[in-house]
């Protein structure tokens, strides 16, 4: 793989939200990002998790222009209330970096009613991207082709998905074991 972060351009002009950028590979983006002048959004459920995230950043990037998203993909609603106060922002939006996710997991179902891999891995970044998707088509008008991205980060896992698809007759995934 030829790419590495220190090859980003300069992207002072650029807004990216990226979930679960607190920790790991959300954290290296964001972080990674704000290095090469974007204005980040790091989507945390946790203020305390999210600000120690930012404090870091800003630590290694003084002039990091990093912000704290709050959202819980636990909870639509909170997905919801995030989405819609960005929006309120009036800014635009280059990127979003549905990033992150949780992987075999004790079963749990979630207060949406959904078991909580599918909410946090999938639902809930579908409904964000949905509500944030008219100010990145916005965003992309005024821009040439291929500036504005949706990244959705994945894994390898997905070669074991059941062979036949998505089994709806248990969509609560309550008999398909926590890899599914
Ligand atoms: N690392 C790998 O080798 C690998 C391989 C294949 C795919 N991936 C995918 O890459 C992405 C990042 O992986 P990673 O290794 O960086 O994971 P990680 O270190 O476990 O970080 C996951 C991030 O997601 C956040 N998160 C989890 N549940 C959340 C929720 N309900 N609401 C809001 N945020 C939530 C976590 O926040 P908290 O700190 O609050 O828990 C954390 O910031 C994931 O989608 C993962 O499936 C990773």
């Amino acid at each position: 793989m030829n790419f590495h972060p220190d090859t980003l351009p300069n992207l002072h002009d650029k807004v990216f939200i990226v979930t679960g950028g607190n920790s790991g590979i959300g954290y290296y983006t964001a972080a990674h990002l704000a290095k090469h002048g974007a204005n980040v959004y790091i989507g945390s459920r946790s203020t305390e998790k999210g600000t120690a995230a930012i404090t870091e950043i800003k630590k290694m990037h003084p002039s990091a222009n990093v912000h704290l998203l709050k959202m819980n993909l636990m909870d639509l609603n909170s997905v919801l209330s995030a989405a819609e106060h960005f929006i309120a922002l009036g800014i635009a939006l280059h990127g979003l970096v549905n990033n992150a996710g949780i992987i075999v997991t004790p079963f749990e179902i979630t207060k949406d009613g959904y078991e909580a891999q599918w909410q946090t891995n999938y639902l809930a970044h579908w409904l964000l991207t949905d509500c944030l998707l008219p100010i990145m088509i916005q965003t992309a008008k005024k821009l040439p082709t291929g500036s504005v991205r949706i990244v959705n980060l994945s894994s390898s896992g997905h070669l074991g998905a059941p062979k036949g698809g998505i089994n709806l007759d248990d969509p609560s995934l309550r008999e398909s074991g926590s890899w599914k």
